[in-house]
């Protein structure tokens, strides 16, 4: 399985920087890592990010509408991100579920409205520190997983981001045997549900990775890559985040 590295600028980003992402893709393109690269970008900034990057690394959204048209003023559908250049969105991030009250129910179907349109959806799920604290962790991760992701088979365009509450932007991590306790039990739980056609799905670890772990979490079993969040703004760290795939990554695991 080829390892996915996935920035996200979150509330970042002027056009004065796509040139420096454009430099990233043309550096990353000489002798390229084994890895699919894609950074989500603001919305405003995806068409021209495209343009820049000219397919040498992908480029995704970070939220869209649950509806795929209508008077639903200040949305955006995966349908424009697409025809923006997206081929990848992020759904259920924990901060739209903070911020935006966003339930299971809604990024189920915000999943429907992404693979309506071809594109990868990356659905994001983790704990909170009061739920690891209570061992909860991997009751709450596979309730997530199981309600924020729709019946209906799309598994070669899904991928499973692991991202602790707690982790996220805070420089801490969990331990590397708990991110592989939880990353199996996510992928049992794929496994139970969708059988082979699980297969294909990429299980992420996000939360505080960046060059000075991405490799060590790399290596780790059924961890088939990372988003990265404050460290993939900084495109050199992230340029080197993506050198840091460790070789054969996607031949020894899984
Ligand atoms: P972080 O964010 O890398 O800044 O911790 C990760 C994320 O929110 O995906």
């Amino acid at each position: 399985m080829r390892p996915l590295i996935a920035g996200n600028w979150k509330l970042h980003g002027l056009a004065r920087q796509l040139g420096e992402i454009g430099a990233m893709a043309s550096s990353l393109s000489v002798n390229p890592p084994a890895t699919d690269i894609l950074i989500c970008l603001p919305a405003t900034l995806l068409a021209r990010a495209a343009l820049a990057v000219a397919g040498r690394i992908a480029v995704g959204g970070q939220d869209c509408c649950s509806e795929i048209v209508g008077a639903f003023t200040g949305d955006i559908s995966a349908e424009m991100l697409r025809d923006a250049g997206a081929t990848a969105v992020i759904v259920g991030h924990s901060e739209r579920r903070q911020h935006h009250q966003e339930t299971n129910a809604l990024v189920a179907a915000k999943v429907v409205a992404v693979w309506r349109t071809g594109m990868m959806a990356i659905v994001c799920i983790g704990e909170t520190l009061a739920q690891r604290q209570a061992g909860e962790t991997l009751a709450v991760c596979a309730d997530q997983l199981a309600c924020s992701t729709p019946d209906d088979i799309g598994t070669s365009l899904l991928a499973v981001a692991y991202e602790p509450l707690w982790a996220i932007g805070s420089g801490r991590t969990p331990d590397q045997d708990e991110i592989v306790e939880v990353h199996q039990r996510i992928r049992q739980c794929l496994v139970a549900r969708w059988g082979a056609a699980a297969k294909p799905v990429r299980i992420l670890y996000g939360g505080s990775v960046g060059s000075a772990n991405a490799h060590e979490i790399l290596m780790l079993p059924e961890v088939n890559g990372v988003p990265v969040g404050g460290e993939s703004l900084n495109v050199r760290d992230f340029e080197k985040i993506c050198r840091s795939v460790p070789a054969g990554a996607s031949r020894i695991k899984n």
